[in-house]
């Protein structure tokens, strides 16, 4: 079946997003990288995340300074989601799923190499013009004790001195604009990088540093700022007018946040690189949305086809053609904003179900399917979205089972695997959109009755809450309804029941049992899973009777009290230290499971606290196979392996009250 007529002129000029692709992993692999497959977007043994939302996550480990198997030179392509921008999909730039093409040293190469093979790759690999380049780096900050980053702007001016061009950097350039500047120093909040942000939101453990960010110019001429709601702000290549496209990120991973707030450096200054693959796609094929390029387009001719409605029309409402008016496609805040109404709204919701099918697609692939939790969650999230913009572009019939084909041809070479579970990922997907219409017609029913009452109920963001809540109604069909009634919800109504309803969870989920841990830091993390081993080696050397009365981790020391008469003798504490040790040593894995309660009360867990834990629950095995030495009920967070903790010695021994001991390692 032809699903879609491709628009997309694939010419030998054109670069497909295959080509793109290997032409950064080979020019990388040129300077010695090793070429990696990309992890799955589901983080393996981290449950302090749901989701692999950039290139550095699955490399946290070999930043902090284990050994990556192929090196100290490593280069990928890597599939991220970033659950947070479900909302903020539909400008031409944010998608929620994406490709971080990813080089990294781990302690090997530094600022100089980076910047000049990243600049290499752009202007001889892929052939941008040298001129349409801008960068961004750190101004410094004398509170975190890190200067200017004047190493990479005096790199930078020689690189760009190769191409003949002479690059001024400027300083305040939010304040001044542009100045025919080429390198502009931005604070923290724009060039700094770390998993959790900029430093203050960092915790102690968690590494990061100062980045240099290369910004795409789409060019003065085109007036892009004067013709945005930004036009009477100052333009800088930070500015969200959409004249600038940021197109990568190197990232001079190379400072430690410790307890005290200060930064140290780390033992090995690395390098995490992140490149928009989407966005270079689009830029090289000399198009400023990427959802013209050959990633979606496939996907946004198949929703034209069957929605009877254009892409790039000046008003698509009206069905009268267009204009005339060119259609820039740019600056997400501004199209959205604008008057133009009919024609941006109709763009938006195509952006939105091309983006959250192409994710929800990608997401199946890696074993993710919708449910009403965790990851599963989320992908639910994204097809009833679509489904909810689909309507408001006319497509009433079930389409999802056609289009699952379409987006899994764009992915067919590069990533095999999507193509194995097609008809898989094209039922459970099928699947969720057949509940959803039930959903949406039991929602129907239930409001139905609140008229039916005498007198009517009339709707309001406590109804619209509950139906959300509990059929997974979407708001905006309330509201649709209740206006067709004239009767009026807000969103901020509906919202202000949303926050008590997550106050109250938020109160009841503080109580659980956490594991004593203050945060998810790297050092907490490693003696977390260390209480683990201690209650494990204690059980072994002391006896079935010891059980583990409570915890407190910092990023300091671990304290841990357990049931027990007496005080350790010397030799018992030496003993309980080297077996510990001697697991760590054996660098044992640690393993996570999601059971039911009575299945792994069956399969030997331990778990002091039975009744405060729900039907299903989370079990951490540390070991190999049938041969391990801890099976818990936890919540994590734990290490990956037992290697990861380092040498561990118990320095203080102590009553905590009658037949409970207090022990203390580091
Ligand atoms: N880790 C860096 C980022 O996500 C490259 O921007």
């Amino acid at each position: 079946m032809i699903y879609y007529n491709l628009k997309i002129d694939y010419n030998s000029t054109y670069m497909k997003p295959d080509e793109l692709r290997n032409l950064y992993l080979n020019s990388f692999k040129k300077n010695s990288h090793q070429i990696v497959p990309s992890s799955s977007m589901v983080p393996e043994n981290d449950p302090t995340t749901l989701f692999t939302g950039s290139g550095m996550q699955p490399m946290m480990e070999y930043l902090l300074g284990a050994k990556h198997p192929k090196g100290t030179r490593i280069v990928d392509s890597q599939k991220c989601f970033r659950s947070q921008d479900i909302e903020e999909v539909g400008d031409n730039r944010h998608t929620t799923f994406f490709e971080m093409l990813g080089n990294w040293s781990f302690g090997d190469y530094f600022k100089e190499d980076q910047l000049k093979w990243f600049f290499e790759f752009l202007t001889k690999d892929v052939g941008l013009d040298p001129k349409k380049l801008f960068i961004t780096v750190f101004r410094g900050n004398d509170k975190l004790e890190i200067g200017k980053d004047v190493e990479s702007v005096e790199i930078w001016k020689k690189i760009f001195a190769t191409v003949g061009i002479e690059a001024k950097d400027i300083d305040f350039s939010e304040k001044t604009g542009l100045q025919n500047g080429r390198i502009f120093y931005y604070d923290e909040t724009k060039n700094w990088w770390s998993r959790a942000g900029i430093p203050d939101k960092m915790p102690a453990g968690e590494p990061g540093g100062p980045d240099s960010e290369v910004f795409y110019d789409f060019g003065a001429d085109k007036k892009i700022h004067e013709n945005s709601q930004f036009k009477d702000q100052v333009c800088h290549v930070n500015c969200d007018c959409g004249r600038f496209l940021e197109i990568g990120n190197n990232v001079f991973m190379q400072f430690q946040k410790q307890a005290d707030g200060s930064f140290k450096e780390l033992a090995q200054k690395n390098v995490d690189f992140g490149g928009g693959f989407e966005r270079i796609l689009a830029v090289k094929n000399n198009i400023d949305d990427v959802f013209q390029t050959a990633l979606f387009e496939p996907i946004i001719a198949f929703l034209e086809k069957i929605s009877g409605k254009k892409y790039l029309k000046s008003d698509a409402t009206s069905g009268t053609g267009k204009t005339g008016a060119p259609d820039r496609g740019l600056a997400g805040g501004a199209d959205r904003g604008s008057a133009q109404g009919g024609a941006e709204k109709t763009k938006h919701s195509f952006r939105v179900i091309a983006d959250h099918m192409r994710a929800a697609v990608m997401l199946a692939a890696d074993g993710v399917y919708p449910s009403n939790k965790e990851q599963g969650y989320f992908a639910r999230r994204l097809v009833r979205r679509s489904i909810r913009y689909a309507k408001m572009i006319g497509i009433d019939q079930l389409f999802v089972a056609d289009l699952v084909p379409v987006i899994v041809e764009i992915y067919s070479s590069s990533y095999p695997d999507v193509n194995k579970k097609l008809v898989q990922i094209q039922n459970a997907l099928a699947q969720e959109e057949n509940k959803f219409a039930k959903t949406i017609e039991k929602g129907l029913k239930e409001l139905e009755k609140y008229q039916e009452m005498t007198p009517p109920v009339a709707l309001d963001g406590a109804i619209a809450f509950r139906l959300y809540e509990t059929h997974g109604f979407p708001f905006e069909l309330t509201q649709e309804i209740a206006q067709e009634k004239g009767q009026k919800i807000s969103l901020e109504e509906f919202e202000k029941a949303k926050k008590n309803h997550a106050d109250k969870s938020r109160d009841a989920s503080s109580d659980k049992f956490k594991g004593g841990l203050q945060d998810s830091s790297v050092q907490t993390t490693k003696y977390h899973t260390a209480t683990h081993l201690l209650h494990a080696a204690l059980r072994k050397m002391l006896g079935k009777h010891v059980q583990q009365k409570g915890s407190n981790i910092t990023v300091d020391r671990l304290r841990f009290d357990f049931s027990h008469p007496e005080a350790l003798t010397q030799d018992e504490k030496i003993r309980v230290q080297d077996q510990i040790n001697e697991w760590i040593d054996a660098a044992l894995p640690v393993k996570v499971e999601h059971l039911k309660k009575s299945d792994a009360l069956e399969s030997g867990a331990i778990a002091f606290f039975i009744e405060k834990y729900p039907d299903e629950v989370t079990v951490y095995t540390i070991g190999n196979g049938d041969e391990w030495i801890s099976k818990e009920f936890c919540g994590g967070p734990h290490v990956k392996n037992t290697s990861e903790i380092g040498k561990i010695e118990i320095f203080k021994e102590k009553a905590a009250s009658a037949g409970v001991r207090r022990l203390y390692l580091k």
